[in-house]
């Protein structure tokens, strides 16, 4: 049976439960839009007025919201900031059904990306983040919330943006609570912290951190692969997807090689957090009994359509059964 025929079947089981913790760097994507008036008096640049805003849970959160669209229970663990956004986060995700127990509202303002955009250009793009370690009792409410769920979800997804939340006593506590139930837990990771990475499941990198990772330019397939199977000697993990974007991805697993995959992609509009659907698509497809070949495909025909839409967004189960139904 081909892929696209296993996923297809697969998703006729998407209405069985399903449930999924996701840990790490929650952000708020915040676009603001309006219309160049003039240039201001005050220093050459342009003014804009403004016309609406609208936000979308970003980072881990969007990892969340993209997992809640292929419809899955999800449990969110991380920090938000004592202000506006950090409410607005929490707002979001309990208006999408996600569990948001587990996020502690800390003393650090809720990292923010707001983009300006006029006359369909971004006109500056505006950060706010500290980025530290946890507080002893925001990690206290993280473990707190991994020791809840790791009984009741059926993956774990760790969406590191190297902003703090992914500490190394988290990883390790859920690491020993996760490995004797056989949960598996896949990482989006950042290089900076790959030594905290031993032991998990599998990591989906794309190019820029895969380099990172294993320490050595790739220029070739080869160098691809070989960084791949450095990847996963030197953390012990069962698969590593590695994002190509424009090439798709390629799969390399401990026990049954590689694996490319084109990209599905018809139109690219805007490709910002198509590594968030990833994770959340192929997580989703693991948790419904695919292997991580006919996942990696599921997640890439997902990627494919995310794509093609404005901003960070999500992508639902019809949208990926239409697509896999026409694919050549
Ligand atoms: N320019 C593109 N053309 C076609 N497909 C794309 C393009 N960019 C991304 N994709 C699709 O999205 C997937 C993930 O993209 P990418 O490799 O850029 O991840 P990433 O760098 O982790 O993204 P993010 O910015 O969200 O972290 C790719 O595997 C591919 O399927
Ligand atoms: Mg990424």
């Amino acid at each position: 049976m081909s892929e696209r025929m296993k996923i297809l079947e697969a998703i006729t089981s998407f209405h069985r439960p399903a449930s999924v913790l996701v840990i790490g760097d929650l952000m708020l994507d915040r676009f603001v839009w309006g219309e160049v008036t003039r240039i201001s008096p005050e220093a050459p640049v342009p003014v804009v007025a403004i016309e609406r805003e609208t936000v979308h849970l970003g980072g881990a959160a969007n990892v969340a919201s993209n997992l809640r669209a292929l419809a899955c229970e999800v449990m969110l663990s991380g920090i938000v900031g004592k202000d506006p956004a950090g409410g607005e986060i929490l707002e979001a995700a309990r208006q999408q059904g996600i569990r948001t127990s587990g996020v502690a509202v800390s003393s650090r303002p809720t990292t923010t990306k707001t983009r300006i955009i006029a006359r369909g250009q971004q006109v500056v793009r505006v950060d706010r983040e500290e980025v530290r370690s946890l507080e002893e009792e925001d990690e206290a409410r993280i473990l707190a919330c991994v020791e809840e769920a790791v009984s009741l979800v059926d993956a774990v997804v760790i969406s590191d943006y190297a902003k703090g939340v992914v500490s190394r006593a988290v990883i390790e506590r859920l690491l020993a609570l996760s490995v004797p139930l056989g949960l598996s837990v896949l990482v989006d990771p950042k290089p900076a912290n790959m030594a905290s990475y031993f032991g998990v499941t599998a990591l989906t990198p794309n190019l820029r951190e895969a380099e990172a990772m294993a320490g050595f330019p790739i220029s070739s397939d080869r160098e691809l692969a070989r960084a791949a199977e450095s990847i996963l000697d030197e953390l012990g993990v069962q698969a590593v997807l590695v994002t190509l974007g424009p090439q798709g991805m390629a799969l390399f697993e401990r026990e049954g090689g590689e694996y490319r995959i084109p990209t599905m992609a018809r139109e690219v509009f805007d490709v910002t957090g198509a590594g968030d659907t990833v994770i959340a698509a192929l997580t989703a497809g693991l948790v419904r009994g695919l292997s991580f070949r006919d996942a990696a495909c599921f997640a890439n025909i997902a990627a494919g359509i995310v794509v093609g839409k404005a901003g960070t967004a999500t992508v639902t189960i019809g949208e990926i059964e239409a697509l896999a139904q026409t694919a050549p």
